[in-house]
């Protein structure tokens, strides 16, 4: 029988209510974008496989409300953690002074490196743009993070986002 190495990493997404958290995921995982997509409660969560260096790299990805009622128990949705995407909406402020907030709880909870995306989402939405892109870029820096803008709705960068954490990782 063949001897086949197989990984699986756990990565979580984290960010305000309604960034684009759960549609990056159905984005990336099963291509489905829903224009009417309800709040998240609780957590959920999809395996997806890339292949690297001819190995077969799982990713179980994470994915939980961004409203404080909705969450599930936070210590358990970051544990054993070894990616991250930070998420806000590029025509949302208050989601992206948000960020730090969210990675002191990552740092809080996690265990070990976790391999950190700042995700600045619905690139799409330029005419209503609040931040550039050298503001998100400049944060990204600052705290030590990768940095890339996403639309889930138009596809932009969004398999990029993922993958570049899960080659980091490995
Ligand atoms: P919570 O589960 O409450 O934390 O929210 P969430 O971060 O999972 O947001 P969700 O994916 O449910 O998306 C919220 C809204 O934004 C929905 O109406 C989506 O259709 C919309 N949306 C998500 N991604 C994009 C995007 O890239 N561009 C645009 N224009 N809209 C998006
Ligand atoms: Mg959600």
């Amino acid at each position: 029988m063949e001897d086949v190495e197989q990984y699986l990493f756990k990565i979580v997404i984290i960010g305000d209510s309604a960034v684009g958290k759960s549609n990056l995921l159905s984005r990336y995982a099963r291509n489905e974008f829903n224009l009417h997509s309800k709040a998240t409660i609780g957590v959920e969560f999809q395996t997806q496989s890339m292949e690297i260096d001819g190995k077969e790299v799982k990713a179980q990805i994470w994915d939980t409300a961004g409203q404080e009622r909705f969450r599930a128990v936070t210590s358990a949705y970051y544990r054993g953690a070894v990616g991250a995407l930070v998420v806000y909406d590029i025509s949302r402020r208050t989601t992206f002074d948000s960020v730090p907030r969210w990675l002191q709880e990552l740092s809080t909870h996690s265990d070990t490196a976790v391999a950190k995306m700042l995700v600045g989402n619905k690139c799409d939405l330029e005419d209503i743009r609040d931040i550039s892109v050298d503001e998100g870029k400049s944060l990204a820096e600052a705290e030590g993070l990768f940095f890339i803008e996403t639309s889930a709705l138009d596809c932009t960068n969004v398999k990029k986002a993922f993958e570049i954490v899960i080659r980091e990782i490995y």
